[in-house]
């Protein structure tokens, strides 16, 4: 049997009573843009993270975009971010005009405080870290320098609902936080959606008047805006999922302890072990694997599907380059490494300890193959 790398029929077959339940509700009241499973969804993520304030969005692009604008991100500033994460880190940077500066990254992905310190410019106007794959920045070293400089953060928690970092939730670390439900994320709608969160109430009440073509009350527009609303039914199912996400995020982290357990003395491949202070959601389960490409083919030939997240850094990226002057990458050592090594395992909550322990087990034989390869070469 294939193992595929995500299940999201199976997840939807699982809760189909439910959700065609809500989509009769909604029918009922007529409620399709806003509505009572908005505010619903909204309350449920201040209580879950403990924030004060979440302002539903239809993206967690369109989040990153209004928070940096509420930041004060103008034509011209310069906000530091990572070159390791999905387009939409930049491209939120970019759509303000102001221009993505890169760090390298540490041996967890994400963003090096050490390397940020060097990129800090007159222009700089925010500091982004991406809690990538659902692994948590260094917070406390990020916000002494956010502190010291007086820059504030935005934190990219796009693929990180539920992760901790020193028992704290991420996205509560920054002025604001922005996180992404796309179908993929570990808190998923069936469509489009984000949101964001901040304790600042100045904040969330103009995203939420942002969000809705700037309108106040039906005759009052006090702002070009934009639509940027999270739909009824994708609230309804978020609230649905949000039931589950604690035994979701549980169930990752169990898979990832039987790929710790089934593949800790493999020494081709380096895990994406927890920290001290950390608590990952594994949002993905990214491993750095010697020979990734021939992995990645062999695993493929096996019927198990795996990922690159991500195969070009942001600045490699055409995008990028017909923009930007271009970047060398030997700048960026760490980066440079792990785009030519990573490799994602399907760690979803639908695979079973079987399924896992066929996938280490075909990891495993690839090594001992290419191993005995090369030994038998040397004679
Ligand atoms: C790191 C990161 N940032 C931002 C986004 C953008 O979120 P959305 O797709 O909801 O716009 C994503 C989505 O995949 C992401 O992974």
């Amino acid at each position: 049997m294939p193992i595929p790398y995500v299940n999201l029929t199976k997840q939807a077959e699982s809760q189909k009573k439910e959700i065609l339940d809500l989509l009769n509700r909604i029918i009922k009241k007529g409620q399709f843009v806003g509505g009572y499973e908005i505010d619903k969804f909204e309350k449920n993520i201040c209580k879950l993270i403990n924030v004060k304030h979440c302002v539903a969005l239809n993206s967690g692009t369109d989040a990153l975009t209004l928070g940096l604008h509420l930041i004060g991100v103008k034509k011209g500033d310069e906000v530091i971010t990572t070159p390791n994460s999905f387009i939409a880190s930049a491209a939120a940077i970019v759509h303000l005009g102001a221009v993505p500066i890169f760090v390298d990254i540490c041996n967890d992905g994400n963003i090096d405080p050490k390397d940020l310190i060097k990129k800090i410019s007159k222009k700089t106007k925010a500091i982004m870290p991406v809690h990538l794959s659902g692994r948590p920045c260094k917070m406390d070293k990020i916000i002494s320098i956010s502190k010291k400089y007086k820059i504030p953060i935005i934190e990219d928690a796009a693929q990180a609902i539920g992760t901790k970092f020193k028992n704290k939730f991420v996205g509560t670390f920054g002025k604001v936080g922005c996180f992404s439900a796309h179908p993929l994320k570990n808190l998923n709608a069936m469509g489009d959606s984000g949101y964001l969160v901040t304790d600042d109430k100045i904040i969330a009440n103009k995203i939420k008047l942002l969000r809705n073509h700037g309108i106040k009350n039906r005759n009052d527009i006090t702002d070009f805006g934009y639509v940027s609303r999270m739909d009824n039914f994708q609230a309804g199912i978020l609230n649905l999922r949000l039931k589950k996400l604690k035994s979701i995020i549980a169930k990752r982290r169990t898979n990832a302890k039987l790929y710790f357990q089934n593949l800790k003395k493999l020494k081709e491949i380096k895990l994406p072990y927890e920290e001290k202070n950390q608590f990952n959601s594994f949002h993905t389960f990214i491993i750095l694997a010697n020979k990734r490409d021939k992995l990645k083919n062999y695993l493929e030939k096996k019927k198990i599907s795996t990922a690159i997240h991500y195969p070009k850094l942001i600045f490699d990226q055409k995008a990028y380059t017909n923009k930007f002057k271009k970047i060398n990458s030997k700048h960026y050592p760490n980066s440079k490494y792990y785009v030519s090594n990573i490799l994602t395992l399907p760690i979803n909550e639908f695979i079973t300890k079987n399924e896992i322990k066929k996938i280490s087990n075909e990891i495993i034989n690839f090594y001992n193959f290419i191993n005995a390869k090369n030994s038998r070469q040397h004679f």
